[in-house]
């Protein structure tokens, strides 16, 4: 099946708009949407692209299909949508009140792709900008580079104008992170093996315990877009892994792991373990099996199933011989067909949806599993 419509110029008021978020009655007020091509505008998000609004009546997916409907350029309407949860302290994975690294600072990385225009920018480890995605934007329109990382970028971003925050945790991220620091730092970091292995033991009791949830722990945003031209974006934004080495950088800013978008083709995303997704660099493959001809969904089985088969150290395996932990992919295709794909059918909520919004509204949709269970 595809989503195409009639190619003709028409109308699509309001009243057009069933919603399924009670939000969404905001978009059915105001918006008058004018469609110009034969593709169904779409746009996808992780599951928090569904939840946060930062205080505001939209989420990410509502603000940015908003936005490509009236005409908008998809990526700078994809940006809009995740700055709310860049900017939203409630998100402990994304931007401003993320998780920090093992030193209590917040890094955040970001990319962001556009198809039509065939540009891309990232930015690694950035500290002191709460919406890195736009500093990314920054990095595709401004210079002859993808990618910036560290001291470097926060000063491209200074020297473009974005304000450098001396900190960008919360009370409540310092807090977590302070919980963290306490469970694993009473030998003041002699073994940096035993660090790892003491770090990620801590993480995984906080998650037991109720502390935080599963998914901030490789918490992230991932939001692509299409509009009725068949114009293709993508951007990824996230704090990275919780209380990460300082300077690792995950899948989330590297064009072909946390984000690619072919727009000829494709665009896909991800969320989850990065350096599963960065090791066979996922996205990319997912929108080449697109170019190949596969729906969306069977696109993100073969990055799954990909990562599985990577997936060999005792680590990283769970008492089934699977791997330990989750990953998502959001994806698109360029008629307009979209789908959300996971490692595992049991996992958060956050994990086992994925966030749309179609002329029908904004709703939560269950992700197509590769396998039963949980990653435990
Ligand atoms: N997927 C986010 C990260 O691993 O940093």
């Amino acid at each position: 099946m595809t989503n195409k419509i009639d190619r003709r110029k028409f109308l699509l008021a309001g009243s057009a708009l069933g919603l399924t978020s009670g939000i969404t009655e905001n978009i059915k007020a105001k918006s008058t949407t004018v469609i110009t091509g034969n593709i169904k505008p779409v746009v996808v998000s992780s599951y928090n692209g569904y939840t946060m609004k930062n205080g505001g009546k939209l989420n990410c997916v509502e603000t940015a299909f908003k936005k490509i409907t009236q005409g908008e350029d998809v990526l700078d309407a994809l940006i809009a949508g995740v700055n709310i949860v860049e900017l939203d302290p409630l998100d402990a994975s994304v931007g401003y009140g993320g998780r920090p690294n093992a030193e209590g600072i917040v890094q955040l990385d970001s990319c962001c792709m556009h198809g039509p225009k065939k540009q891309a920018g990232g930015v690694g480890a950035l500290e002191g900008v709460k919406t890195p995605s736009l500093v990314a934007k920054a990095v595709m329109e401004s210079t002859d580079h993808h990618l910036i990382t560290g001291k470097g970028a926060q000063n491209f971003a200074q020297n473009m104008g974005f304000k450098i925050e001396d900190d960008l945790n919360t009370e409540e991220s310092r807090k977590m992170w302070l919980n963290w620091k306490r469970r694993i730092d009473p030998n003041h970091y002699l073994d940096p093996k035993k660090r790892s292995t003491a770090g990620h033991n801590a993480a995984l009791e906080m998650i037991k315990e109720g502390l935080i949830p599963e998914n901030e722990y490789y918490g992230t945003i991932n939001c692509n877009g299409i509009n009725s031209n068949g114009d293709l974006c993508g951007v990824t934004t996230t704090s990275g892994l919780a209380w990460k080495m300082p300077g690792r950088i995950g899948d989330s800013p590297i064009l072909g792991a946390g984000l690619y978008v072919d727009g000829n083709h494709g665009a896909a995303g991800s969320t989850g373990r990065g350096e599963a997704n960065l090791f066979g660099l996922c996205s990319y493959l997912v929108v080449e099996e697109l170019r190949r001809g596969k729906h969306p969904k069977d696109a993100g089985m073969t990055a799954l199933k990909r990562i599985k088969e990577n997936t060999i150290e005792l680590r990283l395996l769970n008492k089934r011989n699977l791997p330990n932990f989750n990953v998502n992919f959001y994806i698109i295709d360029k008629l307009g067909r979209y789908a959300g794909v996971a490692m595992y059918t049991k996992a958060s909520n956050e994990d086992k949806n994925y966030a749309i919004c179609t002329e029908n509204g904004s709703k939560l949709v269950p992700v197509e599993p590769l396998l039963s269970g949980n990653a435990n």
